[in-house]
């Protein structure tokens, strides 16, 4: 079976094809930046891009991946993706943790080059849980990103 991850493709031998997504990248492909949360679904640590579209790794068999995969390794060359430096210009992170699934859901938010409002925000981003609570910098850091600075 093969998959293309960041632009690469990666041949994955015979790999239980129900084997989901999240332990490819991080135990096959040794892209440990996509975190394992809860692994039902629940939290979004394990946000990646399926096709540009945000979705849970942990929930998806290797074998529906139908779609380049990208992951907060591929989001950007150089790490200057604007929602990369956004973050770290705001300091959005407290332990960190959740924050690659949490930029992963922005980047996908903000890839039409709109300007969502909170609201639109805060729906988006609503799967994506943070234990520390730093959803007020998350979201003015979406607004940053967007070139809509607050
Ligand atoms: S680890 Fe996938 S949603 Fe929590
Ligand atoms: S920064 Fe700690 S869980 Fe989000």
């Amino acid at each position: 079976m093969k998959i293309t991850v960041n632009g690469t493709e990666h041949d994955l031998g015979e790999i239980d094809p129900t084997t989901p997504l999240l332990w490819v990248l991080r135990d096959e492909l040794g892209l440990t930046g996509t975190r394992f949360g809860c692994g039902k679904g629940l939290c979004g640590a394990c946000t990646v891009h399926l096709g540009g579209a945000p979705t849970r790794s942990c929930l998806l068999p290797v074998q529906a991946v139908t779609a380049e995969i990208t992951t907060i390794e591929g989001l950007s060359k150089n790490g200057d993706h604007p929602v990369q430096e956004s973050w770290r210009e705001l300091c959005v992170p407290q332990c960190g943790y959740c924050q690659s699934g949490q930029m992963m859901t922005a980047a996908a938010l903000l890839a039409d080059g709109s300007k969502p409002d909170d609201e639109k925000i805060d729906a988006a981003m609503a799967g994506n849980i943070c234990r520390c609570g730093t959803y007020p910098r998350i979201r003015q850091a979406i607004h940053r990103a967007a070139g809509g600075a607050k």
